[in-house]
Order: structure tokens, then sequence, then C-alpha cells
């Protein structure tokens, strides 16, 4: 299949950001949301996108005009009928996702291929509600899609291998570095991420540290473009106490049960950039946060550091990816200075296994423990 017509369902921070990627390729992009103000918040989230690019002089003005006439914007799921490619993009609620691929598989023609964005839910569960399972994978971007240079491509039992082959093309033909993944939750990288965040919610939960601490901590320690307070904020604390509860659904660990101070924030209307405020308040400008108390920030690096890369070494040592994907993922998807791998074989695999055995100890939780090989 040759794609012409890319459909995109959800206008928020990824849907939005996903019309904004396959716009500047040149493809003609149909954007639908709910409803009337779901899709002006999605042009104008397109439309603040790409003024950011043309101040930042990555985009000329006359490179922005033609990629916003490529797309048109709409409530109506009929304006996806000739659509080659639709990705979802809604709220990560199976209930909700279901409904649309139900809706999606009435309109969009039989040759269409139907992706979801999720970010852990079944695809295999989403494909059953249409009638074309074999054309229903996973396509998942990162977060800003025009700029994280990774897509994890999901493959369920009933996907056609020559349509995966397609979506995998096509991302490639996008610039991204792809893994592909069968249908487990979380798939890789936010089974690791989300668990790292987590983590840090629960250390601000049990009084450990300040949220200023914890993404000090990260940023300062590790380099990590942001700590995970703020990246909470920015993907959105609501998706992520969903994402959560979705992995946590399937290990039935305590540690990926989400920590109370997320769900806390959520109720309280407090979703993260998205909605003004989370663990910041947005609307003044933004403040990087500082701390000078080296010795909690230490800590704190130590255990959100040794426990991200245990489960890394333990994911890749149940088969469940590959070291190099690992490492793509965490660096392309998530913006790390390096993949987990390489700061593995920087500290020495059993110096980390010695200090993940350290941390189990003093915390109390078995589930820190080194795997046993
Ligand atoms: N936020 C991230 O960092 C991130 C990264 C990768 C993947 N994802 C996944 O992408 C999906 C969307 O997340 P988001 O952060 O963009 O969410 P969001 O809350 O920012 O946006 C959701 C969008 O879906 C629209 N919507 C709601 N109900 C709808 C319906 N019935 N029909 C059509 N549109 C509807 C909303 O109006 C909104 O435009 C989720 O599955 C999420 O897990 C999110």
């Amino acid at each position: 299949m040759s794609f012409k017509q890319i459909g995109v369902v959800g206008l928020g921070i990824m849907g939005a950001g996903i019309v904004e990627v396959f716009a500047r390729a040149g493809y003609a992009v149909t954007g639908v949301a709910e409803s009337g103000p779901a899709v002006t918040a999605g042009q104008s989230n397109l439309a603040k996108s790409l003024g950011r690019a043309v101040t930042k002089e990555k985009l000329t003005q006359d490179e922005s005009d033609e990629i916003t006439a490529r797309v048109i914007f709409g409530e109506d799921f009929s304006l996806l009928a000739n659509c080659d490619l639709v990705i979802e993009a809604a709220p990560e609620i199976l209930s909700l996702k279901t409904q649309i691929f139900r809706q999606l598989d009435a309109v969009v023609k039989p040759a269409g291929i139907l992706a979801t964005n999720t970010s852990s839910l079944s695809v295999t569960d989403i494909a059953h509600a249409t009638n074309r399972p074999a054309q229903v994978v996973g396509m998942h971007f990162f977060n800003p899609a025009p700029v994280q240079k990774f897509v994890e491509v999901i493959s369920t039992a009933k996907s056609d291998p020559k349509v995966v082959a397609q979506i995998a093309e096509l991302g490639t033909s996008l610039g991204k570095h792809l893994a592909q993944i069968s249908d487990q939750p979380g798939f890789i990288v936010n089974k690791l991420l989300l668990r790292y965040l987590n983590h840090a919610v629960q250390i601000l939960d049990s009084g450990q540290g300040t949220k200023e601490q914890i993404d000090a901590a990260m940023r300062e320690l590790s380099n990590y473009p942001m700590g995970p307070c703020e990246l909470l904020d920015l993907i959105g604390i609501d998706t992520c106490v969903e994402i959560l509860k979705t992995i946590h659904a399937d290990t039935g660990l305590e540690i990926d049960k989400p920590a109370v101070g997320m769900v806390e924030l959520v109720a309280a209307g407090h979703k993260g950039r998205k909605s003004g405020a989370g663990f910041y308040d947005y609307s003044q400008s933004a403040q990087i946060p500082t701390d000078s108390n080296e010795s909690v920030k230490k800590q704190i690096h130590n255990d959100l550091l040794i426990a991200y890369l245990g489960d890394c070494i333990a994911m890749e040592a149940t088969g469940y990816a590959a070291k190099s994907d690992i490492d793509s993922g965490m660096r392309l998807g998530c913006g790390l200075p390096q993949g987990p791998f390489e700061v593995i074989d920087s500290m020495g695999i059993e110096s980390v296994r010695a200090a993940q055995a350290e941390l189990a100890q003093r915390s109390g939780v078995t589930d820190y423990q080194p795997l046993a090989f």
C-alpha cells in the first residue's frame, strides 16, 4: 500500500503532534476529535508547535503555511472514510478506544489500516472491536511526536505481517527509529519509564525527598533532560495513572500500583501542563527545579537509577526485549543521554546487582532484588 491520506483521531498532546509529523512529511492529514472545542484545541496545539518552530528558525513561515494547508480538521468520523491509515490518540481508556475503533471500522474504507497510539492497553482487545483485526496494529509515538525519533510498532497474533511491515516502513520513512514488539502491557519503553516515574512519586509520598530534590537529582546527577515530576506533568498525570493501572493489573506488583500522590493530583484536576498545573504550577513561567541538599539528592538518584537499571537487566534477561531496542527506546523515545545498558556497562553489571540487593534490603521492597540468573 502506498500511504497518501492519513487520519488522526484525538487531537491532544499526542494527536496534534502526530498530525504535525505526517503533515511535515507531505501527507494529506485529517484530524478528528469528539467536539468543536476539542477540534479547536487541536488546531491551536498544531499552530503553537509550528509557531515555535518558525520562531526558532527551524521552519520558514511559508513552510509552516504549507504544512497547515495539508491538514483538515473536524468532528465527523466520516471525514476519515478515504484514509489509508488512521491513528487513534484518544485518552488511555480501553472502553473509549474500542468504541472509537468500532466507529472507525464502520466508516474507513475496507483497505484502510487502523493503528492505536496506546501506551499500554491491549492492542488485541482494540483490534477485536473491529471486523478487520488483521489490519490493526499499535503505532506508539513518543512525546513530543515531532521531536522524539522513536516509534514502537506493536503487532497482535491477528495482525497481518504485511501490514506490520508496511507500518514499519512508513515509520522509517518518517525518520523514526523503530522497535517491533508483540502486544504486552507498556511495551518496551513505558514498562520501564512508568515504573521509574511511579518510584519517584513513591519516594515523594514517603517523605524521603521533595519534588524539587527528586527532579534536581535526576537532572544533575544523570543529566536527564527533565526530572520525573516534570516529566509526569509533561506526559499527563492522568495518562500515567491509567498506564500504571494496566501494568499493575498485569504484574500484580506493589511497585506498579499508581502512587497515591499521582492519584490525588488527578482527582483534584491537576493533570499536568495540559490542565495548567500538576506537580508544578504552569500559570507562571516554568521554573527549573534546584535543590542544594547533596546527600538527599545522591540517595534519591541512587535508588531511582538502580531500580530502573535492574528492570532493564530483567527485561533483557527474560527475553522480553533486546538490549539494542531498550537502549534506543530510552535514548530516542525519552531523550535520555545514554541507554541503560551503556550505563550498566560503565558501572559494571556486578556493581549494579550489588546495589540492587542493598536497595532491596534497605527499603524492605523485595521487588528490587536482582534477578536470579
Ligand atoms: N502524553 C504522552 O506523553 C503520550 C505518549 C505516547 C502515547 N500516549 C498515548 O496517546 C493517547 C493520547 O494521549 P494524550 O496525552 O494525547 O491525551 P490528551 O488527553 O492530551 O488528548 C486526548 C484527545 O482525545 C480526544 N478525545 C476524547 N474522546 C474522544 C472521542 N470519543 N473521539 C475522538 N477524540 C476524543 C480529546 O478531545 C483530546 O483531543 C493515549 O493512549 C496515551 O496513552 C501519550
